[in-house]
Formats: C-alpha cells, structure tokens, sequence
C-alpha cells in the first residue's frame, strides 16, 4: 500500500486524473490541484477550517437562484472575474475599448429601443443622455451594432434586485449609419453589491466598503468584431480607485457635462463616449459568448427570489457574523 504525505498526495490524485480525455480540462484541473493542495499546504489548514471553508462554499450555492448568482460576486470580490477579464482582452486583436465586468445583473432580452429612448421608470429628474460612436479601432463607423445598456435605478439598485421578472434601466439600441448610439438615462450612483448573503459576511468582515463606483454597463456587438463587455465609470465617484469588484479602470471613466451643445438631447447632462470594438479573431467564434446571461446558469435552480441586497445599516458599523470573521475568532 502507498503512504501518501503532504507531498505525495498530490502527484497521486494528478496521476488518477491523467486518463481525462479533453485535454484542456486535464490542464486545468491539474493546475486547480497543485494550487489547491498547495494553498492547503501553506497556510496548514485545519479540518476545522476545512469544514467552514465547505460550510460557506454550500451557503453561496443556497444563495443562488435563477436572479440572484452568489458564485459570481463570490469571484467579483476575490478578483478572479477582472483577472479573467483582463487576460481575455489581452488577446483581442486590435487596440479597441478596455472590457469592463459583466457583472451579476445582466440579463437578456431586455426591451428593444429607439435612440434617444429613456430606459428608466423614473429619473426624480436626475436624467442623463448618453451618446457618441462606435467604430472599428480606424474610426470607421459600424452601423447598425447592438448597444445592450444595464445600470442601476434611481435608487441605487438593480431591477432584480426588487423584482425577479420586471424589467428597468435596460435596453437594447442599435446605431445609425454613422455608428451614433444615442440613450437617455439616470445618473447612476455608487451602490454596495448585495452583502445580504455569505459573500457580504467575507467583505464586511474583511472590513471592506463593500462600494462599487458609479457606473453604466454596455455590451456591444456588431458581426465580425469582438463582443465588448465594459462599462463607464462615472469621473468624481470617490470609489474609482477602491471599487470592490476591481472592475473600474481609467480608460472607463466617463464625465457627465451640464451643458455639452453636441449632444443630440438637449437641456440634459450628458455623458459622451465613443467605443471601438476589435475585429474577430478565430478563437472568439469558438469561445462562447462574453456576455452570457448569467441567470442561465441557475435557470433550473429553484426560485427566483426578491427582493435582495439592500444596503446593509450595519456596512459602515463594521463587521457582521461571517465566514471569516467566526473563522478568525474560532468556533
Ligand atoms: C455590478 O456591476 O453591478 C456588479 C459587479 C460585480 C458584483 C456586483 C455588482
Ligand atoms: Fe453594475
């Protein structure tokens, strides 16, 4: 019989792993296992904290429903979703617009559009109008591509985060001849993502803000170019440089002018901001879709619940009970 030690242990799983027959999921779950193994090595984990680590784990997954994805802040928060973002626009073939976060709350088949539409319910007559160009990355402008927009309401929330199947502050507009996009909106806010479930205990008791910047997502296609997942960040948010999901990135910010005389929407602040998108490269056709709704994932999953995340009273008096923090203090 083998012994296994700290160190054996690990080939031997690698070794009864070998036979996996797609060679990418071979390369990755023997990356996931070294790391694992070695992280597990490092630190000494304990059964105890072995168990917690379980114990929350199983609580993101009980969070999750077909509006809500716990995973998916889970990963925001750690940073592995902008790790993954950054990686995967380095490979773009052109010099385009910087990708931005997906994020938990996109959804699809949000409303088809006019330009110049208003995508919000209600403004409290904080209205915004958003305008400019897409182009190809020498200017020339793509007629006719999708500008999908999603941000929060006026009251700093997502519409699922309110209500499962109703829709607000989304839309789907498409550009011009001239490649000119034109959106009327509200002015974003910054919000806390939702700390209501087992990630908001990790952030709160990591004595985090738990704030993402003021911000408006676009998802924008076009045949033969690169789907560009980004976002605008609005210039002056005391959060751009701390955001909590990492996704807010110079590039990306955006101002709002009280009086800019080129926007096609008058008597409004506007935010101006022209896109470039990358032509496709072969690897982007095989890929699958950037901007998959992440709903999908949880279609099957139980209900939709609602409403979530608001805004915890105690984020700013410091940590709740969370994994962690029972972690730290023992259990
Ligand atoms: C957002 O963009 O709204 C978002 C992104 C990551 C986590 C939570 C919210
Ligand atoms: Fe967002």
């Amino acid at each position: 019989m083998r012994e296994y030690t700290p160190q054996t242990i690990t080939d031997a799983v690698i070794e009864q792993m070998s036979t996996t027959s797609d060679p990418r999921m071979k390369e990755i779950m023997e990356s996931a296992v070294k790391h694992l193994h070695a992280f597990a090595r490092e630190v000494k984990l304990t059964p105890a904290e072995w168990l917690k680590g379980i114990e929350f784990l199983t609580k993101v997954g009980q969070m999750c429903t077909p509006a809500r994805q716990e995973f998916i802040l889970l990963s925001d928060t750690l940073g592995l979703s902008a790790l993954v973002n950054i990686m995967h626009d380095k490979t773009k073939l052109e010099a385009a617009t910087g990708a931005s976060l997906l994020g938990p709350f996109f959804r699809e088949n949000a409303p088809q559009l006019e330009p110049g539409a208003q995508i919000a319910k209600e403004t409290g007559g904080a209205d915004v109008a958003l305008y400019g160009r897409i182009t190809n990355v020498d200017g020339a402008p793509l007629a006719d591509a999708e500008v999908t927009v999603w941000q929060t309401a006026v009251d700093g929330r997502y519409d699922i985060q309110k209500d499962a199947e109703g829709m607000d502050c989304r839309g789907v507009f498409r550009t011009d001849g001239n490649g000119n996009y034109l959106i009327r909106s509200v002015r974003p806010r910054g919000y806390y993502i939702p700390l209501d479930g087992p990630v908001g205990g990790m952030v709160l008791a990591q004595k985090r803000h738990g704030m993402r910047p003021a911000h408006i997502h676009f998802l924008i296609s076009a045949p033969g170019y690169r789907e560009l997942v980004t976002a605008l960040y609005i210039a002056g948010d005391p959060h751009l440089e701390d955001d909590v999901v990492f996704g807010a990135s110079g590039d990306l910010v955006a101002h709002v002018e009280d009086n800019d005389q080129a926007c096609p929407i008058k008597a409004v602040p506007s935010i101006h901001f022209d896109f470039s998108l990358s032509r496709e490269a072969e690897a982007d056709k095989l890929g699958g879709r950037v901007g998959a709704d992440p709903g999908q994932v949880t279609a099957r999953n139980g209900k939709a619940t609602a409403p979530y995340g608001d805004p915890p009273p105690s984020a700013a008096q410091g940590p709740r009970r969370g994994f962690f923090g029972s972690l730290l203090r023992g259990r």
